[in-house]
């Protein structure tokens, strides 16, 4: 890889597919793909979010990037196999996936339906599993590369977040298996397992008020919240030839958090 495609876009001609790029950390992915020279397709369900979307990261884009914002269900493998169709036919094979498509409400166990745990290991679990195998007809070359968005939760067990536990431990183990089997094609699969991130709906939700965030951040050893670009950029790289040898991996960026056992966002909810 020569020095040039750091002033060029470490992208630059790539196609990517970014399932949740419509909001939050996967939209700052999204802008950052763009902004190396990506022609970025973000999903979501909300067709408004969608296209606010897809204005920010037109503006966002250098270096030949492009972006499109499509609404479909990750749940869906049908409107899946739709929506990568027409992503393809805009911009071509896909060389890059991110699936970063999920869904969190903090409840008990006890507290939680049926549905309402099914409903976050569908959006969390299967749909990265419709849609890393939809795209893989699309995908199936030598330097493609698939980012699983996973959490702290995987591995590490919290109160009120049961169906996030279980559907993570299932994103990873699929990173790991998909790795395996996809590896002899040349393409790579990894996930990202942020800690708590600032400015994101995922942190509103488990930790809305200023004494739990300020409780949470006391208990990280890098003393503070990641930010949305920290985990974009980590992404980058796992897209670029600078990750060529990395297969499998589950890439931890929580400021430490994990290493102290994860006890933090249980204690906030005096479990
Ligand atoms: P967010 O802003 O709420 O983003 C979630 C995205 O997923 C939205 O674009 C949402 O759009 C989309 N989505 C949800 N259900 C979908 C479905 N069924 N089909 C298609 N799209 C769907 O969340 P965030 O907090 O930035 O989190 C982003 C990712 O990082 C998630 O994978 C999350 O688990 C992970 N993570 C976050 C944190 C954190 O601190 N926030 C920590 C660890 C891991 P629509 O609602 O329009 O569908
Ligand atoms: N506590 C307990 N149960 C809850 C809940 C809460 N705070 N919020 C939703 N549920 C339950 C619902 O009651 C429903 O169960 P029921 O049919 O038995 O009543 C089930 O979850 C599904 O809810 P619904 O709103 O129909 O699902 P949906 O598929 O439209 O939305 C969610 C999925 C619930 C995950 C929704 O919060 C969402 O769309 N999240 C996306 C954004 C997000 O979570 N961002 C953070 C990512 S880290």
């Amino acid at each position: 890889m020569s020095d040039d495609v750091f002033r060029e876009g470490l992208l630059r001609g790539r196609a990517a597919f970014i399932t949740g790029g419509t909001s939050g950390i996967n939209l700052t992915i999204a802008e950052t793909f763009a902004r190396h020279g990506a022609k970025v397709t973000v999903i979501g369900r909300n067709a408004e979010r969608a296209k606010a979307a897809e204005d920010t990261l037109r503006a966002a884009a250098q270096h030949g990037g492009d972006a499109q914002a499509l609404s479909c269900d990750v749940r869906d493998y049908a409107s899946v196999e739709r929506t990568l169709a027409a992503a393809v036919e805009r911009f071509g094979e896909l060389d890059v996936l991110v699936n970063g498509a999920a869904g969190n409400f903090p409840a008990p166990a006890l507290a939680m339906s049926a549905n309402g745990f099914k409903s976050v290991v569908d959006i969390d679990l299967l749909g990265t599993f419709n849609v890393s195998r939809a795209a893989f007809a699309h995908l199936r070359k030598p330097g493609a590369s698939v980012v699983n968005i996973s959490a702290g939760q995987a591995s590490h067990p919290a109160a009120m977040q049961a169906h996030v536990c279980a559907a993570k431990a299932g994103v990873d183990m699929l990173t790991r298996t998909l790795a395996i089997e996809w590896g002899p094609l040349g393409v790579r699969v990894n996930s990202i397992a942020p800690g708590p991130i600032d400015d994101t709906e995922g942190m509103k939700r488990l930790t809305p008020t200023d004494e739990m965030r300020a409780k949470l951040a006391e208990q990280i050893p890098l003393r503070r919240y990641g930010t949305r670009d920290e985990i974009a950029q980590l992404a980058l790289m796992l897209c670029t030839p600078l990750a060529r040898y990395i297969t499998g991996a589950v890439l931890v960026a929580d400021g430490g958090q994990s290493l102290l056992g994860f006890g933090g966002l249980t204690s906030l909810y005096g479990a």
